[in-house]
């Protein structure tokens, strides 16, 4: 076989990439960019050494709204034509350079659009010291593209150096080997010495300190906020030590975070070396660091072995979600664990219901051909593949089924994989022809088919046993003070909530907001909980609280179900229109992408 065809038989088609790996690729990347907060533009350029496979005259990038300047070729920076193709709205546009068939280099100098979507610039009100703007990438799922020219598909790995200059007053960080330190020149230096996708490639700027946790592990943080995040995430290191312990050396050197402000689009996002999260986990009780076990575990399963396409998006996430359970599990035992566990499964039937049991949706293996993967990435590919995954690990027992997946993740460290690799890995290294066995975990049922399989396991958990027992005392009759609710973590609360009724009295409202003051809660997702419940049933001594925590927090998690709530009647659409149009510029493009469709 030729080296084409070696490359060509290991590459998964990716529907959302303009790239043909095949034919010409890039394998590492020299960033050398200038960050504009007056403009709100990047600009500077991307040089990449590439392998021409096909030795042929065209290498294909991905791009959307940037602006192309020049591209060169080689060492001394050859001018060279380029074209840029149609522009599709999600994919963008692709960009067709002339090489030559032993091109090694290629230099591409753009800048961004200042609305690009991978971009959020905040003035220095929309951050916690008020003082100096901010900047944050995100570039999961197919965004990095908005802000370099990159072969933009999971299926493509490259190292990266990079060179950025920032406003003097600020700091630069990256998912790479980090400063640390603040300079006095505005110029960082990054180094990522292992092969990452392109969804990985992240980027932020802002007045930041960092805080050590651990030998391997720190915090960057304003300087407003790096007190609380150092008190919130001080058992970081010992979440790592964990995870180190159930599948093997952590690959990355040092796991730091980033704590953004407010606006963050998500929960977190593992961007290797520095996972980016959301300040709404500082809860102050340090009841929400599951997440930081979550984007932890993507340190093996995503980043160190990446779905290849977004279609196979469950072998991220399902693999993410079942470690981040081992990690808690490890650290604060199993009835912690299957709190968790029954919250997930419970996020997993409320999407199936509202997806629809036959939605090709629900299917592990998506098809997200001709749309923005955004889009389909649902608590499918998180909580399906986790119980699928729970199910081959009860199917074989957890000793044989962890020693599986940590060959699974030394096989094929540093590569992509889809679905039908991780299968026949299945096969090969676990059912190794065993039919019983291979009827129990019935692949088809869990990966093919849509809904859950009829005999799959529930999840259960004493802890919410409990709470079911306070909650039906509640239900009863019993006044909500007198209720036992000893020693309840945020986790019990948040199924507490859960439970209640969709259709409450203004007296019933009272009862428990009074008891249990959810309204000024500081846990965001207990705040998340109730407010629905405060519109479901018109509970107006919510309403400034609800309008100060959309104006606030941009996490689309929150957002969405809260503004459908509000939309469900013509009074409270009237209500979220209003509080939308003053709350919109604080969102960041990923969440009002799926506003703006549900609202308008
Ligand atoms: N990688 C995801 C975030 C993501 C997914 C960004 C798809 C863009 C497209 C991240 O690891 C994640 O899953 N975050 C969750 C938190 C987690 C605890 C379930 C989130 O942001 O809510
Ligand atoms: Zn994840």
């Amino acid at each position: 076989m030729t080296t084409a065809q070696q490359a060509q038989q290991q590459v998964s088609e990716d529907v959302h990439s303009y790239a043909e790996p095949t034919k010409a690729v890039a394998r590492h990347l020299d960033l050398d960019i200038a960050v504009n907060f007056d403009s709100k533009t990047i600009s500077g350029t991307a040089s990449y050494n590439i392998d021409n496979l096909a030795k042929g005259n065209e290498i294909i990038f991905d791009t959307r709204g940037l602006q192309i300047e020049k591209v060169y070729l080689g060492d001394n920076r050859e001018e060279t034509t380029f074209r840029l193709g149609e522009t599709d709205k999600v994919l963008g546009q692709p960009l067709y350079v002339t090489i030559k068939p032993d091109t090694k280099r290629v230099t591409i100098q753009y800048k961004t659009s200042p609305d690009a979507a991978a971009l959020q610039w905040l003035n220095p009100q929309q951050t916690a010291g008020k003082k100096y703007p901010f900047l944050f990438t995100q570039s999961q799922a197919i965004l990095a593209r908005t802000w370099i020219p990159i072969q933009d598909s999971p299926g493509i790995r490259i190292t990266y150096n990079a060179k950025v200059q920032v406003p003097k007053e600020l700091m630069a960080v990256m998912s790479a080997e980090n400063p640390m330190q603040k300079n006095a020149t505005g110029v960082y230096n990054f180094e990522m010495k292992q092969q990452i996708p392109s969804y990985l490639m992240a980027l932020s700027v802002g007045d930041m300190v960092f805080r050590e946790v651990g030998p391997q592990t720190g915090i960057y943080a304003e300087p407003a906020t790096i007190e609380a995040a150092a008190y919130e995430f001080a058992e970081m290191d010992k979440m790592l030590v964990a995870a180190e312990k159930i599948y093997g050396k952590y690959r990355w050197d040092r796991y730091d975070l980033l704590v953004l402000p407010p606006s963050f689009p998500f929960g977190g996002m593992e961007n290797p070396r520095l996972t980016f999260v959301t300040p709404t986990v500082l809860a102050k009780d340090r009841s929400l660091t599951s997440l930081i076990a979550h984007e932890l575990a993507h340190s093996w399963s995503g980043n160190l072995v990446t779905n290849a396409t977004w279609n196979d998006f469950w072998l991220n996430e399902g693999f993410t979600v079942y470690f981040e359970r081992r990690i808690m599990e490890e650290l604060y035992g199993k009835p912690y664990a299957d709190m968790l566990a029954v919250l997930g499964y419970q996020d997993l039937t409320n999407t199936i219901e509202e997806l629809g049991a036959d939605s090709e949706d629900t299917r592990l293996k998506l098809d997200l051909e001709g749309r923005d993967p955004d889009e389909g990435l649902t608590d499918i590919a998180y909580e399906k593949g986790n119980l699928f995954l729970r199910h081959i690990e009860m199917a074989v027992g957890r000793e044989r089924f962890d020693e599986f997946v940590n060959k699974y993740f030394n096989t094929f460290a540093f590569q992509s994989t889809d679905t039908d690799k991780f299968l026949d890995f299945l096969r090969k290294e676990l059912i190794k022809g065993d039919e019983e066995l291979a009827e129990k975990i019935n692949i088809e049922g869990w990966v093919f088919s849509p809904g859950l399989p009829e005999n799959h396991v529930k999840p259960t958990s004493e802890r919410f046993a409990q709470v079911e027992e306070t909650y039906k005392a509640w239900k009863n009759g019993k006044p909500a003070a007198q209720l036992n609710t000893k020693d309840w973590s945020s986790h019990e609360w948040l199924h507490f909530i859960r439970m209640l009724p969709e259709q409450m009295s203004q007296q019933q409202m009272q009862d428990l907001d009074k008891a249990f003051n959810f309204t000024n809660s500081g846990n965001s997702e207990v705040l998340a909980a109730w407010f629905i419940h405060a519109i479901n049933n018109n509970y107006r001594t919510a309403d400034k609280a609800l309008e100060t925590f959309l104006t606030n927090v941009g996490r689309r998690k929150f957002l969405v179900p809260i503004y459908k709530a509000l939309a469900a009647t013509p009074e409270g659409k009237k209500k979220a229109l209003a509080i939308y149009a003053k709350a919109r510029p604080n969102y960041h493009a990923v969440s009002t992408v799926t506003l703006d469709e549900m609202l308008k």
